[in-house]
């Protein structure tokens, strides 16, 4: 067994470029250098367009902007609304899927796969769930999530979820989230022309609009998928362009949203579609992923993942792709034109994410069968439109066991438990793992590739360092498929842990990197958290667990880090976020913010440094709790 390096997927980019070259397609790499220098006004966060009297920037000689904003605020104000568009993206995702509950039903196109986890929330939000029909309830907490947007009074359900010391933070902070869509909203308003322009006021809602991301929004849309498609549980898969198999019809599904995915590996599944995809030539069907859409569909299915987010131009170049079809988020407009320099058929289906040179096959809850099934077709009849001159498929995988929910982890754990003195079904064994040293603490990685930094690099390496120091990551994302590829999900990887990790790799039967799921589903690491913390009768912020996104990129990244800092939990970015051109928010955000949360950023470009960071903030948290 061997890790697969960054060198190997580079040199693999590097033959795909040539096809690309070939056919005279455009890719990432080539407009990076368009791009590059920056405006070092954006970099810097300094630039203001958000009137018409402007746009105004802060230099030496302009301090302030036309209305007089200095440029603390504008900063501010663009950190606010940056976190904004991501809450309303992650939260929108959320409310989709709680209109896909609320479509379910036992005849048509979705159905609930766990109606425990359904009788679980229900009963967490007092709804009554004696003797009614399950279809019933899911409709009656479909409606009550949908609310849980436009509420007038009172905060978030899942707030509760925290434990007490956290809750108390909030309210005394005033940053318990209300309905989600008051938050973005509200967002926008704060950060209009001539309303807020005091930093402190501008970072308090940044992280209230996070909050309301990360315990609204994405913990429905985690929570809600688990009803309708299963909650995850260990299951085998693959990892890297290797997964596209020449002789089959390859579908890639891309973006976010399961409900999509969940019908595509449904129908491509199927008799008939396999027969068809025969009489058409092909040997089978081969779904594989992109971004989130893949993970989600790899945690519940063992469905392979072909890459991550910069990889998404790389699984048209292999030529061999008959269809990737995209739900939402995260997609590059660039797949439309690029795809027409192949047979590659560029599938959009979304409403939300329509662009140029794409097919649009609208999809909706209660058309969803037909649709995936036409998408499916579509591809299997496009297999005969290859250029076989110009397919070629890496060959690099490497084998991964994803699937690691919170209920799955604590089952897992159970492994470890010494039956007569722990409880089972708790998070007691993995907390005892972590005061006794076994496991020195845990690290949440997660987030995207950005080509700011070596794609891959920093994930991996940063990996391969905490698990050799006895930390165990929890991985979700962008971040989980650079694990994966890199062979760390792989259960083997346990060789190149510390002894104590080792250990609780074998007990468990877990990889060192456990696969938690797509990005909205970092709410499953905030449950974690808080369990832990509440088993432990600590803070959340007392833990030996950071969070770390070294190659973020979006919007929803930024929504993300402040909810998780929001949480408790200090966040360790490798990517500055558009700040530094405000000393006041800079150090708000990597340390003013403890007075409110408990939690700040470390933002740290220097990969090495950056893991050094988390290992010294992890054993100062160890240190003080004197364990
Ligand atoms: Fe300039 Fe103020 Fe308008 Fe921003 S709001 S563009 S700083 S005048
Ligand atoms: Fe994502």
């Amino acid at each position: 067994f061997k890790l697969t390096t960054v060198e190997e997927f580079e040199a693999a980019t590097e033959r795909l470029l040539e096809t690309g070259a070939k056919v005279g397609a455009d890719a990432w790499q080539f407009r990076v250098k368009n791009q590059t220098p920056h405006c070092k006004f954006g970099e810097e966060g300094v630039c203001c367009r958000i009137c018409s009297m402007g746009p105004c920037r802060i230099t030496k000689k302009a301090p302030r902007g036309i209305c007089g904003c200095d440029v603390h605020g504008i900063v501010g104000r663009n950190y606010l609304k940056f976190t904004a568009g991501g809450s309303a993206t992650h939260s929108d995702h959320g409310r989709e899927i709680c209109h896909t509950l609320y479509e379910s039903s036992a005849d048509g196109c979705y159905q609930v796969k766990d109606p425990e986890k359904l009788i679980r929330i229900a009963k967490e939000w007092g709804v009554e769930t004696e003797g009614k029909d399950i279809y019933d309830l899911a409709h009656e907490v479909a409606e009550m999530g949908l609310w849980e947007y436009g509420k007038p009074f009172g905060t978030q359900r899942f707030l509760k979820r925290a434990p007490q010391s956290q809750q108390e933070l909030w309210e005394k902070n005033e940053l318990a989230p209300r309905a989600i869509d008051r938050e973005v909203s509200c967002s926008l308003h704060m950060a209009h022309m001539g309303c807020s322009s005091l930093p402190e006021a501008l970072i308090k809602q940044s992280i209230r609009a996070g909050l309301s991301d990360g315990w609204g929004g994405s913990m429905m849309g985690t929570e809600f998928s688990d009803v309708l498609f299963g909650t995850p549980k260990p299951i085998d898969t693959e990892a890297n362009l290797g997964v596209m198999v020449e002789e089959n019809v390859n579908i890639v599904v891309h973006g976010h949203d399961p409900s999509l995915s969940e019908m595509v590996c449904e129908y491509a599944d199927s008799p008939e579609m396999i027969a068809y995809a025969k009489e058409m030539g092909a040997k089978g069907i081969t779904v594989s992923g992109v971004c989130c859409t893949s993970n989600e569909v790899a945690m519940r299915r063992g469905i392979p993942m072909a890459g991550n987010f910069l990889q998404q131009e790389n699984v048209v170049l292999t030529g061999a792709c008959e269809a990737i079809v995209v739900d939402v988020q995260c997609i590059f407009p660039a797949l439309g034109p690029l795809s027409k320099c192949f047979h590659t058929k560029f599938i959009t289906t979304s409403p939300i994410a329509q662009m140029p040179d794409s097919e649009f096959i609208r999809f909706d809850a209660k058309t969803a069968d037909e649709k995936a099934k036409l998408i499916v077709k579509t591809a299997i009849e496009n297999f005969k439109n290859r250029k076989p001159e110009l397919v070629h498929i890496p060959q690099l995988k490497q084998k991964a066991t994803v699937g690691y929910s919170v209920e799955a982890i604590i089952k897992c754990l159970d492994g470890v438990a010494n039956s007569q003195v722990d409880e089972m079904g708790t998070v007691k064994p993995l907390l005892q793992c972590v005061t006794s040293g076994v496991l020195r603490g845990a690290v949440a990685m997660v987030g995207c590739n950005n080509p700011r930094i070596r794609p891959d690099l920093a994930h991996i390496e940063l990996m391969k360092k905490l698990i050799a120091n006895d930390i165990v990551i929890i991985a979700s994302g962008c971040s989980a498929q650079a694990a994966a590829k890199a062979g760390l999900m792989d259960k083997r990887a346990k060789d190149i842990c510390g002894d104590g990790l080792k250990r609780v790799c074998e007990l468990a039967d877990i990889p060192p990197v456990l696969h938690m799921g797509s990005c909205v589903d970092i709410s499953r690491m905030m449950i974690l958290a808080s369990e832990l913390a509440k088993c432990a009768g600590t803070h959340v912020s007392q833990l030996p667990v950071v969070g770390c996104a070294p190659e973020w990129m979006s919007e929803k990244a930024v929504s993300i880090g402040n909810y998780v800092i929001g949480t408790g939990i200090d966040t360790f970015l490798g990517v500055d976020p558009y700040v530094s051109g405000s000393s006041e928010i800079a150090e708000i955000l990597t340390n003013g913010t403890r007075e409110w949360v408990e939690a700040a950023f470390t933002v740290e470009k220097d990969i090495d440094k950056l893991g050094d960071a988390m290992i010294a903030r992890i054993e100062e948290k160890r240190a003080a709790l004197g364990i």
